[in-house]
């Protein structure tokens, strides 16, 4: 057992969203605060639920959405709240580099390192964090048996090398976004953390305000006149490999894909995640949807589920008919969320994304304009979209053109709601 100093400060009860606990707060050698979270009841005698989390400012206090840390902390306090158990939040920011190296890396990461080769390039190691502290204060709470809510193996080595009986794992569920997918994937694949398909690549349903709908993701691209596509229905020059890449990364962790009738009659697109512009086997299929209204959709039998909503019958049986009369989009979505598709991403064409947007059922929103300029891409798009809140957009650089992002505001107000249902859910393993 370890015999690292740690000074008791202070206790006091603390009431939060998840619950109160009880606000235990140490200083140690480094004369740095680490605090324990503890339920107020707790059955030594029994495996404690534990986790030994590392502090995150940049998502626990900005919001930043390229980490799993923020939705990690929620899911612990949420579950102790729930089953009894503690938090030890320790302040080692960005794996124990810091605050200032972890920015450094980060910078480094917009050119294409990833987290590892970010932190090699800086000099710094991969992962500098310690767990003697943690160890010291559930020695000091009287904790000898363990269940551990974590993905990362090496948490349970320390703990077990420490000499506590750690008798099960509680696995975190985590949703990927298109900016933190790849982060995740690093961890996995290359930290050996315990994360699976459906923390990567599945969109998360429960993001919406609403269960009766699915979660609404609309996609598209303009090029670098604003265009859509060209005056003869062809498509113009808008995309780009990176974009490309990260529009059938989209693919894969969406339920389904949706296009317009317009679209799927003049493009005859596949609507698949596929392994040439992924660089690597696709994980999954998405579901494809066709709003054809009045138009009779020609829909050729694969493996997925195909479904046509609308009021022209199909040509081919095969396929999952929805009926709608008109364009509005309240109940085929109700349908298509009873069949099973909790998310979608609507890829176009214009006629059916101004119908999602001007009925309001738009959780996420990204485009791909093919111009340098952010000024540029934001100012075509109000003109396409007028109304569409384009000056707080998101726009980052990707490949030859600009990425604007919008993410509506009960996205972030429903985070802690979310985490407090899925470790309800979840319970202890
Ligand atoms: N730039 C991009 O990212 C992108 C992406 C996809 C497509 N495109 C391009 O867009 C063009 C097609 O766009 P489009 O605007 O002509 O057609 P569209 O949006 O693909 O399809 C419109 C059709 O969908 C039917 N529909 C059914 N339910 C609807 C609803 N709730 N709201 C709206 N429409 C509904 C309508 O049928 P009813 O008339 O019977 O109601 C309408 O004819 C193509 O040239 C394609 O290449 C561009």
């Amino acid at each position: 057992m370890t015999s690292t100093v740690l000074n008791f400060q202070a206790e006091t009860h603390l009431p939060t969203e998840f619950g109160t606990f009880r606000f235990r707060i140490y200083k140690n050698h480094l004369a740095q605060e680490v605090v324990a979270m503890i339920s107020p009841l707790l059955d030594q005698d029994s495996a404690v639920p534990v986790r030994l989390h590392s502090a995150c400012f940049t998502a626990e206090v900005m919001g930043s959405l390229k980490c799993d840390c923020k939705q990690q902390l929620d899911f612990a306090l949420a579950h102790i709240a729930q089953h009894t158990g503690i938090v030890i939040y320790l302040p080692q920011e960005g794996r124990g580099i810091g605050l200032s190296n972890k920015i450094k890396a980060y910078a480094l990461q917009e050119s294409g390192s990833n987290t590892i080769e970010a932190n090699s390039l800086l000099g710094l190691p991969v992962d500098d964090r310690s767990y003697e502290d943690a160890i010291a204060i559930l020695q000091e709470l009287g904790v000898q048996k363990i269940k551990l809510i974590t993905n990362n193996p090496d948490k349970l080595t320390a703990l077990r090398t420490a000499g506590f009986s750690v008798e099960s794992r509680i696995p975190v569920p985590t949703v990927s976004n298109a900016h933190s997918v790849g982060y995740l994937e690093t961890k996995r694949e290359q930290m050996g953390h315990l994360l699976t398909d459906a923390d990567l690549y599945h969109a998360d349903q429960t993001q919406h305000p609403s269960n009766e709908r699915p979660y609404v993701h609309l996609n598209f691209a303009m090029d670098a006149r604003g265009r859509m596509h060209q005056a003869d229905g062809q498509a113009c020059d808008l995309s780009c490999e990176s974009d490309w890449k990260r529009v059938h990364e989209l693919r894969e962790r969406y339920a389904a894909v949706v296009v317009g009738a317009r679209t799927w009659t003049l493009d005859q697109p596949q609507l698949t995640a596929r392994a040439s512009r992924l660089g690597r086997r696709p994980q999954r299929q998405p579901d494809r949807v066709i709003f054809a209204g009045r138009t009779p959709c020609r829909v050729v039998p694969d493996a997925r589920r195909s479904f046509v909503v609308g009021v022209a019958e199909s040509p081919r049986t095969n396929c999952i008919r929805i009926k709608a009369s008109n364009r509005e989009l309240e109940s085929p979505l109700n349908a298509l969320y009873q069949q099973g598709v909790t998310s979608m991403l609507v890829e176009g064409g214009l006629t059916l994304l101004q119908s999602f947007i001007r009925q309001n059922m738009v959780d996420q929103m990204t485009i791909y304009v093919r111009t340098q300029s952010a000024d540029a891409a934001q100012a075509m798009l109000s003109d396409q979209f007028p109304g569409l809140p384009t000056e707080t957009m998101q726009a980052s650089p990707l490949g030859q053109g600009v990425l604007l992002s919008y993410l509506p505001e009960h996205r972030y107000q429903t985070e802690a709601q979310t985490a407090r249902s899925v470790a309800s859910a979840a319970g202890a393993v």
